[in-house]
């Protein structure tokens, strides 16, 4: 029998982390599933029987990212994915923000996919490969009004994703993007109405994404099915944009 292969995936317990360890999991993975708060994801594997395990961490420590990693190397004894779903956004005029809301955004949206990949890169290489998939935002595209250091972070991700996936390609490891629209999760509710009503008018689908919508996206690219695709960013908004 062949070895199940293990994904790791970050803000698993957020709405779209919750239905992503799900699909991996149905999809035939083991799962470590890692937030900050575990609470809900605990309650889902065990409500469901699932073959994954919950790690509490916080990812704007580095030293936290690396420890984490090491434990779940030493728990499943390989990594052959890594999902990071970390995100984080309020939405505010740009000049009427301050410098701590700035430094927060970086250390939630930036650094932790840094730390992870660092330190899961060197396990894939021993392992001679694996898939690393970013959740990012079609902010980080196009830009949004009311984002605007949060799309710059999005924007700075792809652009990291895109060079380790040149660097990493020699050792058989992807590293793509997802870009998702407006998504009906708990942070698209956090988001001032009036700016989610508006954009709702210039959705083609005119709804927003439903979270599994978003998970399939992620189960693909850390198939086999995408084994010849790297440093691609694929938008799941419903028309939202088109390139
Ligand atoms: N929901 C949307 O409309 C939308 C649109 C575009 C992009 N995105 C991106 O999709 C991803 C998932 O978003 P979501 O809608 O599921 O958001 P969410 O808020 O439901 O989930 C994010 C998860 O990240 C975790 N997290 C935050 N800070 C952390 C930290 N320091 N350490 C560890 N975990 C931490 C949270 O606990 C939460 O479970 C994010 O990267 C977000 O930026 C979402």
């Amino acid at each position: 029998m062949t070895e199940k292969k293990v994904a790791l995936v970050t803000g698993a317990g957020g709405g779209m982390g919750l239905p992503t360890v799900r699909r991996l999991v149905a999809d035939g993975f083991r799962v470590a599933a890692l937030d900050l708060n575990t609470t809900e994801l605990k309650k889902m594997i065990e409500d469901e029987g699932l073959d994954a395990v919950a790690y509490e961490f916080d990812a704007t420590s580095e030293e936290r990212c690396r420890a984490v990693v090491a434990q779940v190397k030493a728990d499943f004894g390989r990594i052959d994915a890594f999902v990071n779903m970390i995100g984080w956004t309020a939405s505010s005029r740009f000049v009427e923000e301050q410098s701590g809301y700035w430094q927060k955004l970086v250390a939630i949206n930036f650094m932790p996919v840094v730390y992870m990949s660092h330190a899961i890169a060197p396990i894939m290489i021993e392992q001679g490969g694996g898939k690393m998939l970013f959740v990012t935002s079609d902010a980080g595209k196009v830009g949004t009004s009311g984002e605007a250091v949060y799309a710059g972070l999005k924007g700075g991700v792809i652009a990291f994703a895109k060079s380790v996936a040149r660097e990493w390609a020699r050792y058989k490891i992807n590293v793509n993007c997802t870009a998702p629209g407006p998504t009906d999760t708990p942070l698209e509710a956090d988001q001032d109405p009036e700016l989610v009503a508006r954009r709702m008018k210039v959705i083609p689908f005119r709804r927003m994404a439903k979270p599994e919508e978003q998970a399939s996206a992620i189960a693909f690219f850390v198939s086999d099915d995408a084994n010849y695709i790297t440093g691609q960013v694929l938008s799941i908004s419903g028309g939202l944009t088109m390139q």
